[in-house]
């Protein structure tokens, strides 16, 4: 689903490893897995820097938004069920000149709404749309097999708040910029300055969020994206002296957090859960650099990862037992579908609606006419100048700060697993607070969680995937509603 990832993480390894959809590429459907060495001709992986804010973000950069929003709300989308709640979609302008705007779709809250917080969703990639969060994840409709009605999904997170999902940044999905050499300069440091520019403009539009609690989350590369514009957000508030954008909270799933120990980790998963061998592991171990500082690698190294790969290509890594999508065909007739149980196509379904011209009509999307298609992973942003190698000195940041901290992983995942964010959270050497423990749901164990002194919350999502309220679309709800009220999990 997150197809860029791939490409991503091992970029620190100088291998650089990609997925291809085998029924169709274009479909981004199922996305069966491999892995393929090259050597890179940019090196991003020895870029050790830490985050830096852009300081680009001024006055000229906000406008009046008086009138939009009534212009932006959905009134129905094609094939929807009833529903109660308001929605939202259409383009906030981050940068006029060069004319690039982003996307959004917002979900009020099925109830209280006027005083639930508002909760800013990112999917990651870097590359991929948040409205996989929307449609396949934890948004309020689910698409069925025929690629032109949606279903209700009563786990979704506007149960908990006021759902904003963002593409991000220009160049994915319905994202774009009229510069297109603005995509050559696409980054993380880029991505958290237009998220910023997005959301400053966006309150101007919906005024009465403006002193709502504010939380952002996402997963996967989003690991990145949430706490640099929590970031970016703390910053501009203490420049301003004032509350610009009330923060108060994040949370990462199967999170990119720190480049080495997410790379151990996997490996470390794969050998465990007996998809690659111990003399694999032992092997990868032994010849591969992990450091961020690695500019080459051995043949040793790149002979076991060429193992690991034909050992991870029939199955979907971003949740190990889950069925294969042989199919990128959808029904005239809807199949009956169910919450849960996630259907290993409903990446296709989701692409055949989204570029129906009746939906993007109805979204407010693509008024531009863009070239290309609605992809979930797209292939318009090809360089990604900047990415540190690790996140941490961020969560610390806001562990000082008093901003709540919550890192949840589904267990089945092997993309970004839990061990990965075990050792990642390791490396941050927290005193524990709450001592590991089951959490709790329908009598059921939901998961696990340790809670660290500074406010730092661990969670395991169990039996669920890398898209975690894909999987355990109730387990998530429960965690999500934890989160929000800021109560730990039993
Ligand atoms: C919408 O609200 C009405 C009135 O409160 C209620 O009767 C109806 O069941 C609700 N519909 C849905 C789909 O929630
Ligand atoms: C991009 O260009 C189109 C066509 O000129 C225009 O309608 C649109 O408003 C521009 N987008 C932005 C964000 O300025
Ligand atoms: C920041 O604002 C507070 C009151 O809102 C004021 O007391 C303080 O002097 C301000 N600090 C600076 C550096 O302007
Ligand atoms: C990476 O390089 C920097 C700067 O040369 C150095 O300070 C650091 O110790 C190196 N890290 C590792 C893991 O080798
Ligand atoms: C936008 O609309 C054009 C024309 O209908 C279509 O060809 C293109 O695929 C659409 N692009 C996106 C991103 O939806």
């Amino acid at each position: 689903m997150e197809s860029k990832l791939f490409c991503w993480i091992l970029l620190s390894l100088l291998i650089l490893s990609c997925f291809v959809s085998q029924t169709n590429e274009k479909m981004q459907g199922q996305t069966l897995v491999y892995l393929y060495k090259s050597r890179l001709k940019q090196n991003f992986g020895v870029d050790t820097s830490l985050f830096k804010v852009i300081n680009h973000v001024n006055e000229a950069n906000v406008h009046p938004q008086v009138g939009l929003k009534e212009e932006d709300r959905i009134e129905r989308l094609p094939g929807q069920p009833l529903a109660n709640f308001s929605q939202y979609g259409g383009y906030v302008t981050v940068h006029k000149s060069a004319g690039r705007a982003l996307y959004y779709y917002f979900v009020e809250a099925h109830h209280s709404k006027n005083s639930l917080p508002l909760l800013l969703w990112l999917n990651g990639g870097p590359g991929c749309s948040s409205l996989a969060g929307a449609l396949l994840e934890l948004g309020p409709f689910r698409v069925h097999s025929d690629g032109k009605t949606l279903y209700t999904n009563k786990f979704s997170w506007n149960y908990a708040a006021n759902v904003l999902f963002l593409e991000s940044p220009a160049g994915v999905g319905f994202s774009y910029s009229n510069t297109t050499s603005d995509y050559d300069k696409s980054g993380d440091s880029r991505t958290a300055a237009d998220n910023y520019v997005f959301l400053v403009n966006w309150l101007e539009r919906f005024p009465e969020y403006k002193d709502r609690d504010f939380y952002i989350s996402g997963e996967s590369y989003a690991g990145h994206y949430v706490p640099q514009l929590a970031h970016t957000i703390l910053y501009h508030n203490k420049k301003a002296n004032k509350t610009i954008i009330n923060l108060k909270g994040s949370i990462i799933g199967n999170a990119v957090i720190n480049d080495e120990t997410d790379e151990q980790g996997m490996v470390d998963y794969f050998g465990s859960h007996a998809i690659i061998s111990d003399q694999d592991v032992y092997q990868i171990h032994k010849y591969c650099d992990f450091s961020p500082n690695a500019t080459t690698q051995s043949r040793e190294c790149e002979a076991s990862y060429g193992a690991l790969e034909d050992n991870i290509i029939d199955i979907n890594v971003y949740n190990i037992y889950a069925p294969m999508c042989f199919s990128s065909d959808v029904t005239t007739r809807p199949k009956k579908a169910s919450i849960l149980e996630f259907d290993p196509c409903s990446t296709n379904y989701m692409y055949v609606y989204l570029n129906r011209p009746e939906v993007q009509e109805a979204l407010h999307a693509n008024v531009t006419k863009l070239t290309h298609d609605w992809e979930l992973c797209g292939d318009t942003i090809q360089v990604w100048r900047d990415s540190p190698s690790t996140i941490i000195p961020l969560l610390k940041e806001f562990m000082s700060s008093g901003i709540r901290v919550w890192i949840f992983s589904g267990d089945i995942d092997g993309r970004v697993p839990v061990t990965s964010t075990k050792y990642s959270i390791n490396k941050m050497k927290l005193p524990v607070k709450i001592a590991w423990h089951p959490w709790f749901l329908n009598k059921e164990v939901g998961g696990y969680t340790q809670v660290y002194e500074g406010d730092l919350t661990f969670a395991t999502v169990r039996e669920a995937g890398h898209q975690v309220p894909s999987y355990q679309p109730a387990r998530a709800l429960s965690l999500i509603k934890h989160f929000l009220e800021g109560k730990p999990l039993h």
